[in-house]
């Protein structure tokens, strides 16, 4: 059984990502969601993923953490996830759950400091929860097993030619988590897109159970930029972190140094992907796992899988 926390910023493919684990109790536990500002503000990001839980009758706590980056304004990605961080599904109710009321890094602490083994942090936003968390709490570093990241690429970018959404809205707190020390697993761009979704697959799902008719009302909303340019497929990023979770197997992958550049006026929160060789490596820590495909079958097999055996449980 492997324990996971969720931090992310509910969002589609958050939320995709978070029913594929939910899909999976007997493998994975989950201890919770932090939520951090990115797609939308953070107290949108907890209303929607207490939304969803509360809509499948799924019980997990959340607790809502910064609403802007460590050191400058955020530049939140509403033109993909619409003003509310999860249009598409307006015609879903509200969430009747209540927060739990903790800030998201006392409850990360607390969380941590309490279990017994090491936990997975499995990582879909901004890092600013995460990079607070290290400062405030150093001794509580060494209990993380590692962190699954979707966040980076290996040389492309979707808000400037070379930097990811995630590391480009707060470079800071990358920094922070890039040089804790603990492993890094980086579901990068390139691996994200290697396990895009047809939207003949995700047709599929407008005639399921209500699990698969959810992720079809997700889907819908978030691929309509896909669509838009004449794609076949749509690259949802997160669930990659959940799949590498479930499924390393499937993912080709190089252990590289990684470095974050902070400072770059066209390079802002570029993932430096360092590949020539050890010796440039100057300390085992600064080696990350980068993962660069997935064999995209598979990947779309355990998913739609998943939602299958999830459609039962609302029979
Ligand atoms: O760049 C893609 C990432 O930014 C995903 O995590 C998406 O949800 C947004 O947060
Ligand atoms: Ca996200």
């Amino acid at each position: 059984m492997r324990k996971i926390l969720f931090d992310g910023d509910p969002g589609h493919d958050d939320v995709i990502a978070f029913l594929t684990a939910a899909g999976h109790p007997e493998e994975v536990e989950i201890c919770g969601f932090t939520t951090v500002a990115g797609n939308s503000s953070a107290d949108n990001c907890t209303e929607n993923i207490l939304k969803i839980m509360d809509y499948l009758n799924l019980s997990y706590p959340v607790a809502t953490g910064y609403n802007e980056p460590l050191c400058r304004p955020l530049d939140n990605a509403a033109k993909f996830h619409g003003e509310t961080g999860l249009d598409g599904c307006l015609a879903y109710p509200d969430a009747f759950t209540r927060k739990d009321p903790r800030h998201a890094v006392e409850f990360l602490k607390d969380t941590v400091s309490a279990m017994e083994d090491e936990v997975t942090l499995v990582t879909m936003g901004p890092l600013t929860n995460i990079a607070v968390f290290f400062k405030t709490y150093p001794h509580l570093r060494k209990k993380i097993r590692e962190i699954i990241m979707m966040g980076g690429s290996y040389s492309s970018g979707n808000m400037l030619a070379k930097s990811e959404f995630n590391m480009f809205a707060d470079p800071e707190s990358a920094r922070i988590v890039f040089d804790s020390g603990v492993s890094i697993v980086l579901a990068t761009m390139e691996a994200c897109y290697s396990g895009a979704l047809l939207l003949t697959e995700q047709e599929t799902l407008k005639n399921g159970g209500k699990v698969s008719r959810l992720v079809y009302d997700i889907l819908k909303y978030y691929s309509r930029y896909a669509l838009r340019n004449g794609w076949d497929r749509t690259a949802v990023y997160d669930l990659t972190t959940v799949v590498y979770l479930l499924a390393p197997d499937l993912f080709q992958y190089r252990d590289m140094r990684v470095d974050i550049e902070v400072n770059g006026v066209y390079t802002r929160g570029m993932t430096v992907c360092d590949d020539r060789g050890p010796a440039y490596i100057e300390a085992p820590e600064q080696t990350k796992r980068v993962l660069l495909s997935v064999d995209r079958e598979k990947l779309a097999s355990l998913f739609f899988e998943t939602l299958k055996k999830m459609d039962q449980w609302y029979i």
